[in-house]
């Protein structure tokens, strides 16, 4: 992370109360309620989480085990039976959330679409009776690959109202990178449209679709559904692909939600780790279904009458669990939309706030401060004043990015709440409760009740207030990920043995670094492993330089993160060429390309500079401290004397 803003965070002293009169009215009022919760759920975990199993969700069956732990493998509620999607649809239908809205969605080119809670069960019974039709079972793989539009809600509850479950890759991965995904997960089924609309273009998802699956490089897929939504006039290759709109609205209406174990997997997650190959990340049913829907309703003070906006895409957690499963199991009104914030339409966000009556608003640090940047015109143009709380998420905010959200988009009256957690974590770890906790800017604040969060040395002993260490987790709790898909060994090793367990106590290893202060409030500082975020999507740097290594002209790549003001990081590449390849734009360009090709637009690097050699220690491990301080055009700091070949430095900095 960068420098000034870990200095702008360990400076900051501000504290904002929440509003008294938001705090009469919340759920949880006030510290000493949020403090009776988490010692509550301290000493009796177990006791606590079925309290609310039993209390907040349907279950066809009972558990008959609330946890079993045998670290690092967790089970919760083992022997129950429930369905999410029964929880997020069904059993509202019976209350007078029948004809409210589930959905709202409004469409880029300015469409729009509201799907009661009825009219969604129906699309979504629909949709598992197509995928029943096209052989989809119970336990089958479905791969996802679509635009921001309510299809993506209805397949993926439609995945899981059968038990199938749904592995949904972001649209701005590349073709390669969707086919990797989907021969790990062995799908089946793949849902995409023919394109979607973004930022004033149209992506040719299906096109990416067909290339992955050209030469029958997927054995596994047998089928491809099709929605159309750009009219873009894609071709169809007989016998394998459908349309959405010639199957859906014809099937029956009438699906019963099959009865899922409580650890029957829900879903799979790909996402960035510190070697070349993504993680696939597995979530199950009843622990996911419960912490998501609990860590919704307090967070985010959920109240019946809300308008709920996460900006999310629902290829990432934050979509899975913010968007879908959270707040429909809430019976709440979560609103998607298919744009992004662009120079055609700077105001787009504030457009839906006001016509819409947004009152949660949950987005993440890259886009506030883009809209900083842009000022406080188009913000201060529209009626906000709908909105009572805002959220943020994905990398740490700067204070200054926090205050400008908190005054100019809140007006001055909204608790903000900055939630910190993970694809793994499954749902938020660290966040204030808008009622209770009083908020400091760039602080991720205190442990959701259930949680037991530590700062800790690399020998898992604790650190002292305000001293760097990692962060980790002590116990278990419902939503965190089972294991990485098809690769227990790498879920061991990732997690729960960076910090070696001792005495049997496992701690959950996070990747990212921390402070506590004198407070009990935790600061989290950002990746401490080779993890970059870039405008809060995580990228590993092992994976874009397999990526540059795969091209016929590199022998050897290095990235690193650069500070950018707006996106947080940037993909900065050293290269070393094959001895018959020149320096050149071209090859630039065209090493750019190629990342684009092999993993998606949001890998691309921002520059590369070619080198005749990287740094590297005696045994051959590249510095990248040194890289990371050469690309941000720093003085190199810290000791040389470990490297292999001290004239590389020299000619480094020469190039620069
Ligand atoms: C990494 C997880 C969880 C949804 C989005 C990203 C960083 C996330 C915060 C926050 C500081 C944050 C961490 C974490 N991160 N939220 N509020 N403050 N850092 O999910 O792609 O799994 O990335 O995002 O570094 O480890 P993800």
């Amino acid at each position: 992370m960068s420098q000034p803003t870990i200095e702008s965070i360990l400076n900051e002293k501000r504290l904002f109360e929440p509003p008294a009169d938001f705090a009469a009215d919340a759920r949880i009022k006030s510290m000493a309620e949020y403090q009776a919760l988490y010692d509550k759920a301290a000493a009796d975990p177990a006791g606590f989480w079925a309290e609310l199993a039993e209390q907040e969700l349907h279950w066809f069956k009972k558990w008959d085990t609330v946890l079993d732990w045998q670290p690092p493998f967790a089970k919760w509620f083992s022997g129950g039976k429930l369905n999410i999607s029964y929880n997020c649809l069904d059993r509202h239908l019976t209350t007078w959330r029948r004809n409210k809205a589930a959905l709202i969605w409004e469409g880029e080119p300015g469409d729009s679409r509201t799907l009661t809670y009825a009219e969604l069960h129906r699309e979504v019974c629909q949709m598992a009776n197509v995928l029943k039709d096209l052989g989809v079972k119970k336990g089958d793989r479905v791969g996802l690959y679509m635009p921001m539009i309510p299809e993506a809600a209805i397949a993926m509850l439609a995945c899981a109202r059968i038990g199938a479950p749904h592995t949904v890759v972001f649209g701005g991965f590349s073709a390669d990178a969707l086919r990797d995904r989907l021969n790990d997960a062995e799908a089946k089924l793949v849902i995409t449209a023919d394109g979607g609309f973004r930022k004033d273009k149209v992506i040719p998802l299906k096109a990416a679709v067909d290339q992955a699956l050209e030469n029958n490089a997927v054995p596994s897929v047998e089928n491809v559904l099709v929605v159309e939504r750009t009219k873009s006039g894609v071709p169809m290759v007989a016998g394998r692909d459908h349309w959405w709109h010639d199957l859906q609205p014809t099937a029956s209406g009438n699906c019963p939600a099959e009865e899922m174990d409580a650890e029957d997997m829900l879903f799979i997650l790909y996402t960035s780790g510190t070697t070349g190959k993504p993680k696939g990340v597995v979530h199950t049913t009843g622990g996911y279904n419960l912490y998501t829907h609990m860590t919704f309703q307090w967070t985010f003070d959920h109240k019946d009458t809300d308008v709920y906006w996460c900006t999310a895409d629902v290829g990432w957690i934050t979509g899975h669990s913010y968007i879908v499963y959270g707040p429909l199991s809430n019976g709440a009104t979560s609103l998607m939309y298919e744009g992004v914030p662009r120079p055609s339409n700077p105001g787009c966000f504030w457009d839906v706030v006001e016509k819409y009556g947004v009152n949660i608003f949950y987005t993440a640090p890259t886009a506030i401060r883009a809209f900083m940047k842009m000022g406080e015109a188009e913000p201060k143009a529209r009626d906000l004043s709908s909105l009572r709380i805002l959220g943020t998420v994905g990398e740490p905010i700067n204070p200054e990015a926090w205050v400008w959200y908190q005054q100019v988009i809140g007006g001055g009256n909204c608790p903000i709440v900055d939630t910190w957690w993970q694809t793994e974590t499954g749902g938020f770890m660290l966040t204030p409760l808008p009622g209770a906790t009083p908020t400091k800017p760039g602080s991720a604040t205190k442990p959701f009740p259930g949680i037991i969060a530590d700062v800790v040395d690399l020998d898992g002993n604790p650190v002292g207030d305000n001293e760097g260490g990692y962060l980790v987790i002590k116990h278990p709790w419902p939503s965190m990920m089972r294991t990485v898909y098809g690769n227990e060994e790498r879920f061991r090793r990732t997690y729960w043995e960076h910090i070696p367990p001792k005495d049997g106590q496992y701690l959950y290893f996070a990747g990212d670094g921390a402070r506590r202060d004198e407070d009990g409030y935790f600061w989290v500082m950002g990746r401490v492993d080779d993890v970059l975020s870039v405008s809060g999507h995580r990228l590993g740097t092992m994976e874009i330089e397999s990526a540059l290594v795969s091209h016929p002209a590199v022998a050897e790549a290095a990235v690193v993160g650069r500070k950018n003001e707006i996106t947080g990081e940037e993909v900065f590449a050293f290269v070393t060429l094959e001895s018959h390849h020149q320096p050149s734009d071209e090859l630039k360009d065209e090493l750019k390309q190629h990342v684009i090709k092999e993993i998606g637009i949001i890998a691309r690097p921002a520059d590369i500079r070619f080198a005749d050699s990287l740094p590297k220690t005696r045994s051959g491990k590249i510095i990248r401290r040194f890289l990371r301080n050469l690309a941000s055009g720093e003085d190199i700091v810290g000791d040389a004397t470990t490297m292999e070949d001290q004239s590389v430095l020299d000619k480094l900095r020469q190039g620069a």
